[in-house]
């Protein structure tokens, strides 16, 4: 597995860099292309712009769409993350609702993520392993913490290997709602992961996920997903800091 990290000079060049790849992937030779999406609010530019391009790249309405992650409330609820990458992305594209597998956030949150990982195993033919096929490409967020998707520092559920999706407990920050989420081992069957990551908020964080792990410190969950291929980080030059990064494009 390679990692690069590419640092473009702002938010919009970044989710468009994103964009750029989940366009590469709908419009790929696979039957089907699976995209993991996350929550938050630094995918929104990215959603906004999909829904714009599909108008011309019809195949961007043919990707299968997972979640990595959503939170106990119905899709109605403006912290759902299906609800804001509905109205942001697939209704404005008109991507049919059969090729969204949404993480039913109104039921509870065992029975949400017993039901998505049930689905998630009868789709790949088993539990998440590297010898049966996985998603193609998910696109993951970081937290403050070091989190991603909700797999929050000191969480060690989100762990279990056997599993596609877990139920969690409230993270540290904000919106304090308990949570389903997709695993590390989930998240890592990926052929490519990608983090997109904006803004001065999140320079500090970027410093330590790049940098060295100290010694007697556990890695910190966004660290600790792998990918099949490739890891890359989208940066933008806010979040990037001093951090040495590829010249887009390059
Ligand atoms: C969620 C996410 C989460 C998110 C990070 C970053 O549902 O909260 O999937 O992992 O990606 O918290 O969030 P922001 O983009 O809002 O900073």
């Amino acid at each position: 597995m390679t990692r690069v990290v590419d640092v473009y000079p702002d938010p919009d060049a970044a989710s468009n860099a994103a964009a750029d790849s989940v366009a590469a992937l709908a419009n790929g030779s696979r039957a089907r292309r699976t995209l993991v999406i996350s929550g938050g609010r630094t995918p929104e530019r990215l959603f906004a712009i999909l829904a714009r391009r599909s108008a011309d790249d019809p195949a961007l309405r043919e990707l299968e769409v997972f979640f990595a992650d959503e939170r106990a409330v119905p899709p109605t609820d403006a912290r759902s993350n299906y609800g804001r990458a509905r109205q942001l992305w697939f209704d404005p594209a008109g991507l049919a609702t059969g090729r969204v597998h949404r993480i039913e956030g109104e039921r509870p949150v065992e029975e949400a993520a017993d039901r998505y990982d049930g689905a998630l195993s009868r789709l790949f033919g088993g539990p998440p392993s590297a010898d049966r096929p996985g998603f193609d490409l998910a696109l993951l967020g970081v937290g403050d913490d070091g989190h991603t998707a909700s797999i929050f520092p000191g969480m060690p559920l989100a762990e279990r290997s056997t599993r596609w999706a877990v139920a969690t407990a409230a993270g540290t920050l904000p919106p304090a709602v308990a949570r389903v989420t997709l695993t590390r081992a989930a998240l890592s069957t990926a052929r490519e992961a990608i983090f997109l990551v904006t803004g001065p908020e999140k320079r500090s964080i970027v410093g330590r996920l790049l940098g060295p792990t100290p010694p007697d410190e556990p890695p910190l969950p966004a660290s600790s997903i792998t990918a099949r291929d490739r890891v890359r980080w989208i940066l933008d030059a806010a979040a990037a800091g001093a951090q040495d990064g590829r010249a887009p494009g390059g």
